[in-house]
């Protein structure tokens, strides 16, 4: 009998490339999504890597009685890893109440569920927004939590800070924050990847519809970093590397294996790159020249931050494995099979 994770936020970037990543070790899943910043033609993408179409469920996670519903026919769910959320900061900083409703209120009715109907393990997306401008690098997960920069990073630490309380009073409960550095990247098959909605605010994205010719050049926000070459470090990672550590998160909850109720783990590569040399790998991975222009710093950006991945790579045992030049060679991939079906993608 193949164990049952729910997967909230499925159809969405992460949640997807997790979605295969489950499948492909064995378990069911079932999807929530609200279709919100995403698509439904996902489970098909879903389904032609691992010849499983995910069952999926579309409602929004705040609205209680359909939540009820759902959990009453889904009593068997072995854990549930919480995608499902609004996630773009400039928009945060703009409509901060739907970010406070939708992002805190979800939660709280999955984990009320998760007490009513006796499921024990979730998984939480949170995020290395919670760490702020570090101090000191790399971040570790002992790293002081800062004041958040946007009202999705103080989501973010709210919602870990839900999960710690609620644990606190139901020791039936175990939970695992992924605190993600920057996700980047697309399957090999490319065709699960970013969706692109809109003008992108992430790097990446914005560098592949560049290199396409959808956006006249690249803005490098701010050359006057005290950082090697003067523009931003991050510490960028293979959504495929970052799917697998949910894998291995939800096992190490189902057979036991934590140390504690509640766990914090950073998943990153452990090394940071420069806007600049993002670029470079760009460049050299795919043979396509990118026209960019340096411009003034993007408010809220902070300078530098990379990961300390020593307690994810001895405790889960997980590490990342897929380079910079891999990276943006299948964010490539995914741009150019983006294209090839543009009347799909782009209305
Ligand atoms: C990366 C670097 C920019 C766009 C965000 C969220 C964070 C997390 C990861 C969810 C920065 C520079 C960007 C552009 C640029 N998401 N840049 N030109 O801001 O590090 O983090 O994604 O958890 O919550 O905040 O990612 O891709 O926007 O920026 O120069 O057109 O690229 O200044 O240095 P960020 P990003």
């Amino acid at each position: 009998m193949k164990e049952k994770i729910l997967v909230t936020g499925g159809t969405g970037y992460i949640g997807s490339h997790t979605t295969v990543e489950l499948i492909n070790n064995g378990f069911e899943v079932v999807i929530i999504d609200n279709l919100s910043n995403s698509r439904e033609d996902v489970l098909e993408g879903i389904k032609k890597i691992t010849g499983t179409k995910p069952e999926f469920a579309k409602f929004d996670l705040c609205d209680t009685d359909q939540v009820e519903n759902f959990f009453k026919k889904h009593q068997d769910i072995k854990a549930i890893i919480h995608f499902a959320a609004s996630k773009a900061v400039g928009e945060s900083v703009e409509k901060p109440l739907l970010y406070y409703r939708n992002n805190l209120q979800s939660l709280a009715n999955i984990l009320e569920m998760m007490g009513k109907y006796h499921i024990p393990n979730i998984a939480f997306s949170s995020s290395c927004t919670v760490y702020g401008q570090p101090e000191k690098l790399p971040v570790t997960e002992q790293s002081p939590i800062l004041p958040a920069e946007s009202p999705y990073g103080n989501t973010k630490q709210i919602c870990e800070e839900i999960l710690r309380d609620t644990l606190h009073s139901n020791d039936e409960l175990n939970a695992i924050s992924l605190r993600y550095f920057n996700p980047v990247g697309a399957h090999e098959s490319a065709v699960i990847g970013e969706l692109p909605l809109g003008i992108p605010n992430n790097l990446i994205p914005f560098i592949t519809q560049t290199a396409a010719g959808m956006r006249k050049e690249l803005s490098v926000f701010g050359h006057d970093y005290n950082t090697p070459d003067g523009t931003a470090v991050r510490d960028y990672i293979h959504v495929v590397d970052l799917a697998k550590a949910h894998v291995v998160a939800v096992e190490r909850m189902i057979n036991e294996r934590q140390k504690a109720h509640y766990e914090v783990f950073n998943l990153g590569t452990g090394n940071g790159f420069t806007v600049l040399e993002v670029i470079k790998a760009f460049e050299s991975s795919t043979g396509v020249k990118l026209n960019y222009k340096i411009v003034d710093r993007r408010a809220g950006d902070i300078e530098q931050v990379w990961a300390d991945t020593t307690f994810a790579n001895e405790e889960l045992g997980w590490k990342a494995e897929l380079d910079i030049r891999t990276m943006m060679a299948s964010a490539w991939k995914w741009q150019q099979y983006l294209l090839e079906n543009k009347e799909k993608y782009f209305d």
